[in-house]
């Protein structure tokens, strides 16, 4: 994956530092000294591994905090230099200052719309302010409780009813679930369910992941777009002439528009629509495979979180997955772009200049193991403050998806949990795979 491929560049470069002393580094170290092949290819495979990064960024927050280099790691976007930065006081003043830090994903993000810029794109002012309120408007808080939520559990319960004994996560439930949100709540309802994945699983790898500009992957994005809009477009066209249709994002859209007080006008709804589908397949199903990947690799956690599960307690659910997301989130850097010469973490030792042009790696994986600002960093535990999570973002571009993401979740894997104890399916079939950066096959028995 493009990530551990960056990172390996860094570690490359930074080598001298992976001594003994921290633990960090001895497991880094470690990890490295057992692997065969060179050293190049040892530290692709261990950067490869969650806990491989774990412990490469553990050495970071104890040797180079704020690591600088004149190397550009990051091809697909114009930028010049990298630094990346691990601690969690770090990253955050990374992500909150909008004005010396910017998001890059304009380019391609018009290149999806073919012509506008979605808020994700946007720096902070006007347009954004604008779009993101529409879109507060038109995607309400409740709806999470009254909509999303009784929907995915009833989805989940009845996929999960039709495969009692095998099943192959992704393919049949992670992925479909949130297919059948966009469908059903977003109000995109003619496209289907396996044109919604494969678009938005396209367009969430060049825009997000690709980091270093492979053709192929913007090809095969480029072609999908157009498809995706035409089907919202056939969406909005069904939506204005069926005024009793259900509630839906999009039906609130469309009618603040038509109130003439200020919604999307033009494209806005569709290109405002795009966005959130590209935003809400691929990332939430990928969540849900690593979450129970890393349930299935602590036994005594997964067998309460089955209990909790068969008692219908989705908090308890949650309290575990999320804990598990922590040591292996879908998305372990926020990238940004320095927009002038400036310093993070001033008048502290670990003080760095970043020159403009920089591409800045704010790790949240780090983050969320600094034991500066995490108690007890590498024991897994499930009563830990929610503000300790960095799951999809924080600051201004936290993920609009957030409260969505919090309930869907625990919500989807709970019919799974609630059975007969869960393993994994024997060879490769039981563990995710990696054909691509979003898993497509994972298979549990019970
Ligand atoms: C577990 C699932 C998800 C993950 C891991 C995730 C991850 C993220 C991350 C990391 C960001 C911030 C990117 C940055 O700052 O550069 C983000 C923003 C965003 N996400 Fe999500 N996301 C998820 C689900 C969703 C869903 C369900 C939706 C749609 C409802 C969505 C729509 C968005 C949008 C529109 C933004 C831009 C927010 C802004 O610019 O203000 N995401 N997401």
């Amino acid at each position: 994956m493009s990530f551990a491929l960056n990172l390996f560049h860094a570690a490359e470069l930074e080598g001298h530092m992976l001594g003994e002393g921290a633990l960090g580094g001895a497991e880094l170290a470690a990890k490295l000294a057992s692997g065969t092949g060179d050293i190049k290819a040892r530290l692709k495979r261990v950067l490869a591994d969650p806990a491989g990064q774990r412990a490469l960024f553990a050495s970071l927050r104890a040797f180079a905090p704020n690591l600088a280099t004149d190397k550009t790691l990051v091809t697909a976007y114009p930028c010049d230099g990298t630094v990346i930065v691990s601690r969690a006081d770090d990253v955050r003043e990374v992500l909150d200052r909008q004005g010396d830090f910017e998001v890059v994903y304009e380019p391609k993000m018009r290149k999806i719309t073919g012509g506008a810029n979605f808020f994700l794109g946007m720096q902070d002012g006007a347009d954004y302010q604008r779009d993101t309120s529409i879109m507060r408007l038109a995607a309400q808080r409740d709806d999470v409780a009254n909509i999303v939520v009784p929907l995915a559990r009833e989805a989940a319960r009845r996929i999960v009813a039709d495969h009692a004994t095998t099943i192959d996560v992704p393919d049949v439930l992670t992925t479909v679930v949130p297919a059948l949100m966009v469908q059903r709540y977003f109000g995109i309802d003619t496209a289907s369910v396996a044109d919604l994945r494969e678009w938005a699983t396209a367009m969430f790898w060049y825009l997000f992941v690709d980091l270093q500009g492979d053709p192929d992957v913007e090809q095969k994005a480029l072609d999908c777009a157009p498809k995706c809009l035409a089907a919202i477009d056939a969406a909005i066209a069904r939506t204005q002439a069926d005024p009793d249709g259900p509630a839906t994002v999009l039906k609130r859209a469309i009618a603040l528009r038509d109130a003439g007080t200020g919604g999307f006008d033009g494209s806005g709804i569709r290109n405002n629509m795009i966005g959130l589908v590209i935003g809400a397949i691929p990332t939430i199903s990928k969540a849900c495979v690593q979450a129970l990947d890393g349930l299935l690799d602590r036994p005594d956690v997964l067998a309460r979180t089955q209990a909790a599960a068969a008692h219908g307690d989705e908090q308890a659910v949650g309290c575990a997955v999320f804990e598990a997301l922590r040591f292996n989130p879908v998305n372990p850097v926020i990238y940004r772009r320095a927009v002038r010469d400036c310093e993070i973490a001033s008048g502290t030792l670990r003080a760095c200049r970043v020159k403009k042009g920089a591409m800045v790696l704010a790790s949240n994986l780090s983050a969320m193991f600094d034991p500066a600002a995490v108690d007890d960093p590498d024991a897994f535990r499930t009563d830990r403050p929610w503000d300790v999570y960095i799951l999809w973002g924080y600051g201004l571009h936290r993920c609009f998806g957030d409260a969505i993401n919090r309930a869907i979740i625990p919500a989807l894997l709970t019919p799974l949990l609630a059975g007969a104890p869960l393993a994994r399916a024997g060879g490769d079939a039981g563990h995710p795979d990696s054909a691509t950066p979003f898993p497509q096959h994972f298979t549990v028995t019970r």
